[in-house]
């Protein structure tokens, strides 16, 4: 074996592969979501909402770890509050995340559950402990699994019959990483993966299936979920789909407007009581911690109520140290402390229209998705931007997602005998450009954001060649990043591999794959040598140095902008 070492950045799951068919067998489309899970499933040509044990179209994306059992779904959400120690929701925003992304930190602050660091993985983990037992640790992909296998279970009791099969839709600005975790945690549940589907195109062809128009028309979907935001401009011409553009941040959504309207709340009790030096965000601080936690509580059922009225009152008794909490709020308040997540929903809608030289006017119809957009304030800033006739409040906003995603494997497929479905076309692009390092810690871009994905079951390849600048060293590292920054290090780390015993005749050959659920798959070789392939476990994905200098990183960086502000002042 030569001395060189040449990896792939890839597990071997990386490169989906995608399972076959039959016309009998049942496929379920799935919209995991960070608070509310839906699933469908098409038969008589309609994509057919399942219903949960309890007859509910949508189940909580909860569950609640007792000491003898664990509550899934709807079942988890009735012991939400009263064990709220022991009660995992929203995971999904750690899905593909490190412990020491701020992101993560500033999440965790709100949580009633404690999150340690895994010190293998770097990773978040759920830490739960009851009294006089062995404390348990749930990854995300855990809970995302737990899931998957609540949803499989009880969607096999309405159809009498098994489900192996499902179409996942994730936001459509989930990396690399990100997807890969959510189609382990569906094999985890027995659920092979026909496709990974972005939620914002799901949504477009579940409206465009429903409202048949053979001329062409432009639709934007506007999604804002729990956890997520994404906006999609997207071709639908008879019964073929383009997206066009999709912009979005991985971060925003109704739980960042409860989080805001949970700190504004808890200030106003503060200063009225004088408990302005209690620190009720120590996890540690028990009783002041529940507080948080009760503020919380009334502020998702305060902003909810606040789509439907103009005032809407917090009542909490013998809040702390025998306070009660009452306090007025009004819609105008809420539309003013979250005024700037607002306006990022608005800029980035902006961004997508800019980036395809489109104004407002070539806009056919706006399609709200996910329940955020119940908000009056979002609703009238897209009426005011395209028209209140184009912005269609009719469609269900739960539902549309979870409807498209079924309708996925019957698009251009022989399955079925459905006309339009069999001569349906889907064009998806890739989210997030990857690249990799070069001189002076820039990226250079392979596959760019925007990218036309592959079919279903075809690979596209990119290749690059390149020498290095490396004068003395045998080791070569090269390091994949994925995002929009100019630097790598405003860009995540996909992954990284040495090519040793380098010399300086050397070409490197680099090669990547992408699939069609927005996958990549990295191959190094040494031009002239035989390829050899090291698959790395994804454990050596993550970089310890990088992620433990995160905080210097973003100090670094926020230094080198300083610095270029100073020099270039319009930058
Ligand atoms: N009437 C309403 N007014 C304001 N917010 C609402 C209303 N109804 C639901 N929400 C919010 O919508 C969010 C849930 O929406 P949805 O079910 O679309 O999200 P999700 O699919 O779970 O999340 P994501 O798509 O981001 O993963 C919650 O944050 C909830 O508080
Ligand atoms: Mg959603």
């Amino acid at each position: 074996m030569s001395s060189r070492n040449l990896n792939t950045l890839s597990t071997d799951s990386l490169l989906s592969s995608t399972p076959t068919i039959n016309k009998e067998e049942p496929i379920i489309g799935i919209d995991l979501g960070t608070t509310y899970s839906c699933v469908s499933i098409f038969k008589n040509n309609i994509s057919s909402i399942l219903e949960n044990k309890n007859g509910k179209r949508t189940t909580p994306s909860i569950i609640t770890c007792k000491e003898n059992e664990i509550l899934i779904g709807q079942a988890a959400e009735n012991s939400m509050y009263t064990l709220s120690n022991f009660t995992i929701k929203d995971s999904k925003r750690f899905i593909g995340k490190f412990f020491h992304d701020p992101k993560v930190q500033k999440d965790i602050k709100y949580l009633s559950v404690k999150i340690i660091e895994d010190p293998y993985t770097k990773r978040p983990q759920y830490y739960i402990k009851h009294e006089n037992q062995e404390a348990r640790l749930f990854s995300p992909i855990d809970v995302a699994y737990l899931l998957l296998k609540d949803i499989k279970t009880f969607s096999e009791e309405r159809i009498g019959g098994k489900i192996k099969k499902a179409v996942i839709t994730v936001p459509a600005h989930f990396n690399n990483l990100q997807r890969e975790e959510t189609i382990e945690a569906a094999k985890k549940a027995g659920l092979e993966v026909y496709k990974i589907i972005n939620e914002p195109t799901a949504a477009a062809i579940a409206y465009g299936y429903e409202n048949p128009n053979v001329n062409e028309r432009l639709v934007l979907i506007f999604d804002l979920g729990g956890g997520t935001f994404d906006v999609s401009i997207v071709k639908i011409k008879g019964n073929e789909y383009t997206v066009l553009a999709s912009e979005g941040e991985e971060h925003l959504g109704g739980e960042d407007i409860t989080q805001r309207l949970t700190d504004y709340a808890l200030n106003i009790f503060k200063k009225k009581n004088n408990f302005e030096n209690v620190d009720f965000y120590n996890q540690n601080n028990i009783k002041e911690y529940k507080v948080l936690q009760r503020i919380k509580k009334s502020s998702e059922e305060v902003k909810i109520q606040l789509s439907f009225a103009e005032t809407v009152q917090y009542d909490i008794d013998s809040l702390y140290k025998e306070k009660d909490f009452n306090y007025e709020i009004k819609q105008s308040t809420l539309n003013e402390i979250c005024n700037d997540l607002f306006n990022i929903c608005i800029k980035k809608v902006d961004e997508t229209l800019k980036k395809l030289n489109l104004t407002e006017d070539n806009i056919d119809e706006v399609v709200l998705v996910g329940g955020s957009c119940r908000i009056p304030k979002i609703k009238e800033m897209l009426i005011k931007k395209f028209s209140e006739k184009k912005v269609l409040k009719n469609i269900n906003a739960d539902e549309v997602i979870a409807q498209g995603a079924a309708l996925i494997p019957f698009f251009g497929s022989k399955i079925n005998d459905n006309i339009f479905l069999k001569q349906g076309k889907i064009n998806e692009i890739t989210s997030l450009s990857i690249g990799i390092e070069i001189a002076n810690y820039k990226m250079e871009v392979i596959i760019k954001k925007g990218t036309l994905l592959p079919k279903i079951n075809e690979k596209k390849s990119f290749n690059k060649t390149f020498k290095t600048q490396s004068k003395t060293s045998k080791n070569v590292l090269i390091k994949i990043f994925e995002g929009e920054g100019e630097y790598v290090w405003e860009n995540h780390l996909l992954g990284k591999f040495t090519v040793s015993g380098f010399n300086n005749d050397n070409i490197i050959e680099l090669e990547m794959i992408l699939d069609h659920n927005s996958i990549i798959t990295v191959i190094g070789k040494i031009k002239g040598e035989k390829e050899q392939k090291l698959i790395i476990s994804k454990s050596d994905f993550y970089d310890e140095i990088e992620v433990k200098n995160y905080e210097e990183k973003l100090k670094f960086i926020k230094e080198s902008r300083e610095k270029i502000r100073q020099i270039f002042p319009d930058k």
